[in-house]
Parts: C-alpha cells; sequence; structure tokens
C-alpha cells in the first residue's frame, strides 16, 4: 500500500507534494513525511499519523527547494511511528528515498549492508534502499551524469518483491530518479516540471498528460526533461498519454464524503460504462477483444477471479454468462484460488476484476493463469494500471476516480460491464434469444432508474439512525439477492465497523438462526419474482424471535410485518444488484455518519491492497 508524490519543477516542491498526499492518503495514512533538496544538502521531515500533521512540524514552511519526495504510510514492515516513516535516507545522507511495496529479501540485504558497516534506525524494509544505492554509488569509480542512475540500477537489481521508488540525491540537486516493479507510480508532465504520483488522480489538478511506467523501467527526471531507460539502462521512448479524467471529478463537488459523492455519481458512471460498448441499435462491441465463435466454443469454463467488492460483482455476474452463453463460470477469491493448484488451461478464460488494477494477489493469479496458457482478460478502472500490462486483454469500467476506500460506483460498473460482457460472447456465439433483448434494455434504462432509486436516501437514513448503535446485523437473500447480502455487509463491516454477516436465506434454519433474538436487526433483499415467497418466510421466522426488518424490494409483497421497507425500480434480474445494493451502500455511509467515523478512510483499510 502507501501512496508516493514526488515534484521536480521551478516552483516550491513543499505545498505541492502535501497537497499529493492529501489526495493518495486513501492508501495509508498511519505516517507521512517529506524530503525536499535544499541549499544546504537534503532535507526530510516527517512524523506519525495523517498528512496534516506534515503542517505543524517545525520547519516546515521555511523548505525552499523545486525537487522532492514525499510519502504516506501503510505500515506493513515496523510499526507506525516516526522513525519508521519514510522518506528514509542512507548513512551518508546523500540519497533520500520513498517507497511503495515490500522488499522481500530485506532481511538478507541488511544483513549485507551491515556487514559492510551500515547501521539501520528503523524496522523498516525500505531504510535498505537508500544504503544499498549508496554502497554501490560508493564502488562507482566513473564520476558522469549517469552515476546516480547506475547505482539505482545496480540496487534495483538486487531487490526481490514490489516496490515504486522515488530517489533524491544530493549530489544531483536537479535530477530524481523514479522506478517501479509490481506497484503503481505515474509521471505527470507539466511544463519545465515533473509531477509524479502513486495515482493519477492525485496530480490531475496538475497535468493531463501522463508518462506510464513498466516494470523494472528507469526515469532520469530533470525540470524539463524526462529520459527513460530499461532494465539494463538502454534508453528507451515513452509516448505521452493523454488522460481525459476531469480534475473536479477527483474532488468532493460539495458532497461531505467522497463515499456519497461517489454513490451519487452511479448514474453517469453507468451511463458512460455502457456508453463506451453499447448504444441500444446494434451489437455490443469490444475492439480491444477479438474472440472467435471457435475460442468462445472451446472452452470448458471461465473463472472470474477477483478480491473483495470486485469478486462480488464477478458473483453478481456469474448467471448472466452461464445462463447466455452456456459456458460453466466459477468465482473465487484471488488469495484463495493462487494456492489451490486451479484446474486452468488453453481451454480455460480468466477473467480478473480490479477497481485499482493494483491488487497484489488479483496480479499474481492473472500471471499464474498466463503460466498455465490460458487466455486472461482484465476488468479494470484505471487505465495503465498493473494488472492492464500483466493481462492479454483489458476492458475498461468508465467510473472515473474511486477515492473512498469503500468501493461503490466502480462495482455497479463492474456489474454492468460484466453484462454487456456476456451479452457480445453470447451474440459471437450466435445465440439469439429474448433474455438478451430484454437484458438490453434493462442496461439502457438502468442509469435513470439509478437516479429514482438514489431518491431513498432520506428513508434509508431514518432506519440507520434507528440502528446505528446496534453490535450485530444480519443480511439476507436467496440468489442474486444473496451476492448483494454479501456487498451489503462488507460496505457495513468496513466503515461502520458494527459485526455483520450474510446468510443465504435458506440457510439459516441450518445454523445462524440461533445467532437471532430480541430486537437484532436483520436486512432482507428481495429482488426476484421466483424467489420472494420463500424469503418472505424466511424473514417471518426471524420477525417470529423478535428481530427488526428492513427489506429492499422490488416485487409486491405485503409489507404489514416489516418494519421498514424500502422499494426500488424493478429491472431484469441480471442487473438487479446494481440497483438493490444503492440502499446498501447509502445504509452503512448514514450509519457511519452516524457513529462520527471517517467513513473515507476506515481503520485499517486502504483503497488498493498492493501487498499479499
Ligand atoms: O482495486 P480492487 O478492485 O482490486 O480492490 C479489491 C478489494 O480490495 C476492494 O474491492 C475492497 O474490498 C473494497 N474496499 C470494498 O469496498
Amino acid at each position: 500500500m502507501c501512496g508516493i508524490v514526488g515534484y521536480i519543477g521551478t516552483k516550491k516542491a513543499s505545498p505541492i507534494l502535501i497537497n499529493g498526499l492529501i489526495r493518495l492518503e486513501y492508501r495509508g495514512y498511519d505516517s507521512a513525511g517529506i524530503s525536499t533538496i535544499e541549499n544546504d544538502g537534503l532535507s526530510v521531515m516527517k512524523d506519525k499519523g495523517r498528512v496534516k500533521n506534515l503542517y505543524n512540524l517545525e520547519g516546515i514552511d521555511d523548505l525552499e527547494g523545486t525537487v522532492g519526495i514525499a510519502h504516506t504510510r501503510w505500515a506493513t514492515h515496523g510499526k507506525p511511528s516516526k522513525e519508521n516513516s519514510h522518506p528514509h535516507m542512507d548513512n551518508s545522507k546523500t540519497f533520500s528515498c520513498v517507497h511503495n511495496g515490500i522488499i522481500e529479501n530485506y532481511n538478507e540485504l541488511r544483513n549485507f549492508l551491515t556487514d559492510n558497516g551500515y547501521t539501520f534506525y528503523s524496522q523498516t524494509d525500505t531504510e535498505v534502499v537508500p544504503n544499498l544505492i549508496h554502497y554501490y554509488y560508493s564502488k562507482d569509480t566513473k564520476n558522469d551524469d549517469l552515476k546516480f542512475l547506475r547505482a539505482v540500477k545496480s540496487a534495483c537489481n538486487d531487490l526481490k518483491g514490489s516496490f515504486a521508488l522515488e530517489i533524491i540525491c544530493k549530489e544531483y540537486p536537479d535530477n530524481m530518479i523514479v522506478v517501479r516493479k509490481d506497484s503503481p507510480l505515474v509521471i505527470g508532465k507539466g511544463e519545465d516540471e515533473n509531477y509524479i504520483s502513486s495515482d493519477i488522480p492525485a496530480i490531475l489538478s496538475f497535468t493531463r498528460d501522463f508518462y506510464l511506467l513498466n516494470d523494472l523501467e528507469f526515469a532520469l527526471l530533470s525540470r524539463n526533461e524526462a529520459k527513460f531507460f530499461d532494465k539494463d539502462l538502454n534508453p528507451i521512448k515513452k509516448a505521452i498519454k493523454n488522460i481525459e479524467w476531469d480534475a473536479s471529478s477527483a474532488e468532493k463537488d460539495g458532497f461531505e464524503d467522497y463515499m456519497l459523492k461517489e454513490i451519487y455519481e452511479q448514474p453517469n458512471a453507468i451511463r458512460e460504462t455502457i456508453g463506451a460498448k453499447f448504444n441500444g441499435n446494434s451489437k455490443c462491441e469490444f475492439d480491444e477483444l477479438n474472440f472467435s465463435k471457435e475460442y468462445l466454443q472451446s472452452l470448458n469454463k471461465i473463472y472470474i477471479v477477483a478480491c473483495g467488492t470486485a469478486m462480488h460483482a464477478g458473483l453478481s455476474a456469474r448467471s448472466t454468462i452461464e445462463k447466455l452463453c452456456k459456458i460453466p463460470t466459477e468465482v473465487d477469491i484471488a488469495s484463495e484460488f493462487r494456492y489451490r493448484d486451479p484446474l486452468v488451461d488453453e481451454k480455460t478464460l480468466c477473467i480478473f476484476i480490479s477497481q485499482s488494477g493494483e491488487t497484489a494477489d488479483t496480479i499474481a493469479a492473472l500471471k499464474l493463469c498466463k503460466e498455465k496458457k490460458a487466455k486472461t482478460l482484465t476488468i479494470t478502472n484505471v487505465i495503465g494500471s498493473s494488472i492492464t500490462r500483466e493481462a492479454d486483454y483489458s476492458i475498461y469500467t468508465h467510473a472515473g476516480p474511486e477515492i473512498a476506500v469503500a468501493s461503490t460506483k466502480a462495482y455497479t460498473s463492474q456489474v454492468v460491464l460484466l453484462n454487456i460482457l456476456a451479452i457480445y460472447f453470447a451474440e459471437i456465439l450466435g445465440i439469439n434469444s429474448n433474455m438478451i433483448l430484454e437484458l438490453k434494455k434493462s442496461i439502457l434504462e438502468l442509469p435513470k432508474k439509478i437516479e429514482e432509486t438514489l431518491k431513498v436516501s432520506e428513508k434509508v437514513k431514518d432506519f440507520a439512525k434507528k440502528v446505528y448503535n446496534e453490535k450485530d446485523i444480519f443480511f439476507l437473500g436467496r440468489g442474486i439477492d444473496e451476492v448483494v447480502a454479501r456487498e451489503g455487509s462488507l460496505k457495513l463491516k468496513e466503515i461502520s465497523y458494527i459485526h455483520s454477516e450474510s446468510y443465504a436465506a435458506g440457510e439459516l434454519k441450518h445454523g445462524p438462526i440461533a445467532l437471532i433474538e430480541k430486537d437484532i436487526t436483520v436486512i432482507g433483499i428481495m429482488t426476484d419474482s421466483k424467489l420472494v415467497e420463500k424469503t418472505v418466510s424466511n424473514l417471518q421466522e426471524v420477525i417470529t424471535r423478535g428481530a427488526k426488518t428492513m427489506v429492499i424490494t422490488n416485487q409486491d409483497i405485503d409489507s404489514s410485518s416489516f418494519e421498514f421497507v424500502i422499494n426500488i425500480p424493478s429491472t431484469h434480474t441480471f442487473v438487479s444488484p446494481i440497483l438493490s445494493i444503492i440502499p446498501l451502500q447509502l445504509f452503512s455511509y448514514y450509519i457511519a455518519k452516524e457513529k462520527g467515523l471517517d467513513v473515507d478512510k476506515p481503520r485499517n483499510l486502504a483503497k488498493s491492497v498492493t501487498v499479499e
């Protein structure tokens, strides 16, 4: 995890760096720090806690340097503390470095450096990096423009694990070096300046022109130039990628929190995601895919692999693929899938879903499937993210930047895109069914229906106010609604810290009903006409045992026994999660607000989980 920012230009670096860190705080907020090149050498200022603490550090306003690096930390090696905060310097204070990722062989490197006279002041894996750079630098007898770069490259040769690194050197005050392997990092190009960041939104207000680095490519940056090198330091050319995202879409736009803004952005996110692939009158188009009928017919199985909410999106779309395309489809958690030696070969299509495109387990699962000769397709929201560089095919949700740790608009965009993908496969396979026509119609109606669903907000808030002090909340559903129950429960846990469980409603009487007692809160989701009566019966069973119930439904039910009923528009069952999850997103949001919690940055969590 962790977020890194860098600046090399003509302006004072420190305010730019702190501003960038604030936008990257969703990646970690255990400690923060900056390092700049000043007239008298390198300065490092850092502290435990949130980025805003940097403003209070004595002397921070006196930093005049126009070259600097910065870091916000999600602790892996070493507790959150000042000494474990980045930036880290080498013993001679010649190099300063920030790092996102994990150096797996840091113990070995630490021993090697200790044997060579180096001392360590932190418990981090990162501190080996500036010292290793210094080790190689001091051994290099050639004093030319590339000495700094050669030392960084030699150090990187020794590193195992993942890293996005920014390094500055007091002997090269007009340069900065950045390199990445399996951790995100982008370079934004300005006029006589370059910006570096872990993600694009953090620096979108400065530039829309970006260089994207592949694994083990080095960038030697000066104010007006960016030179690129491959892993052997051969010069390479990089094209600039222009990003269309609007800087204001990465801001809060008057909403109290990013999460609420992102919930309300769903009509547009879905509109954009649909519009990119399907205009309603024609077939669904994926120009970036070249799947033939023969290839799709040859498939024994489709695997969908992802983590957390992205995995729930996969589960939400499994039936669409199976029912429309008649291809068996399995959905798995990336961190489990990779360790169970899955049956994958060239007759398997493996789909990986990741909002950030940086989730370590999902990327590792993708690499495994490639080794096993399967075709790999990724669905992500972030152009140029690490996963897109590994996958055979990448398709994008058009949800815009998602900043809140709790995923909302990315999930609904993933569900709609997976449904469109299923239609695309079915059309290639020559399947023409009424089901496809009905589904297409329902997809096109979604943006309007989401707008309508959002109107339930006040009613959901009233229920949240009643139950925000609860210790346990249960979610029940059947079929597609069971997946929504899982996602609703995850949302609630992660931002409200209330213990919650989701169950397939029919499983209740096989054990979990023992947990139901007077005044416990149970939430039922019922959107499938074929299953609604059964779920109503299960809810009656909990009401009989004293439960308070909130029901989310698009069905015509007798609502007299439920405490709260949230009516949502009806739609095709395949895409119903896109509507039924919205009241649950709002529910967890309002509960967290009632409890006075930091909705966007829940404790212990980070937006991108770039460690395994
Ligand atoms: O970026 P990714 O979609 O790969 O992230 C996967 C999960 O970490 C993510 O969905 C997580 O579960 C969210 N915080 C849930 O709201």
